[in-house]
């Protein structure tokens, strides 16, 4: 032992000379690279300031400035719901059991009733373009609007938004006892806007199947989250959508096609993509023309990505796996000044969790994922993404850094009263929060999902 220290020690002293040069490049280079990393730091606040300064010309920041405090006040203990607490085995119920339970005396909180609904046949003048996240939402004939899970596509011909989304128009029940609950196919609706508030019923563009139990789109199955994208050199419009039996075993994705934005569409076919398991999925049709398909896969552990066929009537070979080992469902990706984001939830059926954003460079990845993008409400709103789940991010014309974030606040107890919660999306400043993969320096702007009680869009931001 003391032969070995001794030994270190003349060696150390046998080449001082060289020891000295080295220690001062050490000391150089750590000076250096403190260097760099200030220098790195005042050009990241400078751009940052940069960011803050443009967007706070930006008209949407008025209202984003304005981020509310949410704060809901939890019963006392006796007041809790006795079905949420017997849910929890007799343990003090949480504020999602009593989310999820239809006798809670909290519940319109997250369900306002209809008195409170929005619409253009029920807003006065000055509430009209006002957005309320989780109020009732009535279309053009003062209906409430049947478009879950859905995604909006902007059809340039007719300068018009079409949303389109899942009919849940019908009972909610449990196929089996452990089963989730559900509600018989009935169809995708289509709505159309020119401002993205006031939505006009095109009625069901997509029909369920009544008598033909084969069929996929047999009422007894499954038909969620459909898309639709517009193919220029076809000049159709294709519909993607997740489809399933009963128990979630399909796990297969559907296509279908049409000549027009409004219909009808007719139903091609259903497939395992690459023959993987596919269940929550979105399509994005990228600048280029090129169009991707993105779905979970390996029981939900893992995104895989895709390419489609020029015609978009398929997948090609072309498919990555993406955010392995994270367990991420209800993709919704995006794209800002040539960097691709998506939000994504956790897996948790119909109950809400947090949401995350990822980014990336190549759409076919790597992708990084970043914090969760959801601000203000209160901890509780931001950990259940406002009590919603990502369904799609809506690019707006006109105003290239600003999104609306689509999500559903889904209702198992009573799925055709689920709810829309839409709220202002933005991309830029710095991240708040280390990344993954590169110690702490953030490489991709903030997404920022900003919570709003009440918010509307900037008079005339379609020519802005
Ligand atoms: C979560 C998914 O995101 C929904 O689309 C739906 O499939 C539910 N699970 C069913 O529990």
């Amino acid at each position: 032992m003391r032969m070995r220290h001794k030994h270190r020690k003349s060696s150390a002293l046998c080449c001082s000379a060289g020891s000295r040069w080295s220690l001062s490049a050490v000391v150089w280079s750590l000076v250096g690279c403190i260097l760099i990393i200030h220098f790195y730091s005042l050009v990241h606040h400078q751009e940052e300031g940069e960011a803050q300064v443009r967007l706070s010309h930006f008209p949407l920041t008025k209202e984003l400035e304005e981020i509310e405090e949410e704060n809901f006040q939890i019963q006392p203990r006796g007041k809790r719901s006795p079905r949420a607490a017997k849910r929890r085995g007799g343990k003090r119920p949480s504020l999602i059991d009593e989310f999820l339970d239809d006798s809670s005396q909290i519940r319109l909180l997250f369900f306002p009733d209809h008195k409170t609904a929005i619409g253009p046949t029920k807003a006065a003048a000055n509430e009209s373009g006002y957005f309320y996240p989780g109020r009732l939402w009535l279309d053009t004939e003062g209906n409430p609007i049947q478009a879950h899970g859905g995604g909006i596509m902007y059809d340039q011909r007719t300068e018009t938004y079409y949303w389109y989304g899942e009919n849940k128009e019908g009972l909610t029940y449990q196929a089996h006892k452990k089963g989730a609950a559900r509600v018989d196919i009935i169809g995708v609706n289509c709505y159309s806007s020119k401002d993205l508030w006031s939505w006009y019923n095109e009625g069901i563009v997509l029909l369920g199947e009544e008598s033909n139990v084969t069929h996929d789109l047999h009422k007894s199955n499954v038909l969620e989250r459909p898309k639709v994208i517009y193919n220029d050199q076809t000049d159709k419009y294709v519909m993607w959508m997740h489809i399933d039996d009963e128990n979630y075993t399909k796990a297969s994705v559907g296509v279908a096609i049409s000549d027009s934005a409004t219909g009808p569409f007719e139903y091609l076919y259903s497939k395992r993509p690459h023959g993987f398991d596919s269940r929550d999925m979105s399509i994005f049709k990228d600048d280029d023309g090129k169009a991707y398909l993105i779905y979970s896969s390996e029981d939900n552990s893992e995104l895989h990505i895709s390419l489609l066929t020029n015609d978009y009537l398929d997948v090609t070979r072309m498919m990555r796996r993406i955010l392995v080992g994270q367990h991420r469902e209800a993709p919704a990706i995006f794209k800002h000044q040539g960097t691709y984001y998506m939000i994504t939830s956790g897996c948790t059926g119909w109950a809400p969790n947090e949401a995350l954003a990822h980014a990336a460079e190549s759409i076919m990845g790597p992708w990084e994922t970043m914090g969760n993008p959801c601000i203000g409400g209160n901890k509780i709103f931001r950990a259940t993404t406002f009590f919603s789940q990502s369904t799609f991010v809506v690019p707006l014309r006109g105003m290239p850094d600003s999104f609306i974030f689509m999500a559903d606040r889904w209702n198992p107890a009573e799925l055709r009263d689920s709810r829309y919660v839409w709220l202002p999306l933005t991309v830029g400043g710095a991240a708040d929060e280390p990344l993954e993969y590169n110690f702490g320096f953030p490489l991709w702007s903030r997404v920022s999902i900003y919570w709003h009680k009440r918010w509307k869009l900037p008079d005339g931001w379609q020519r802005a």
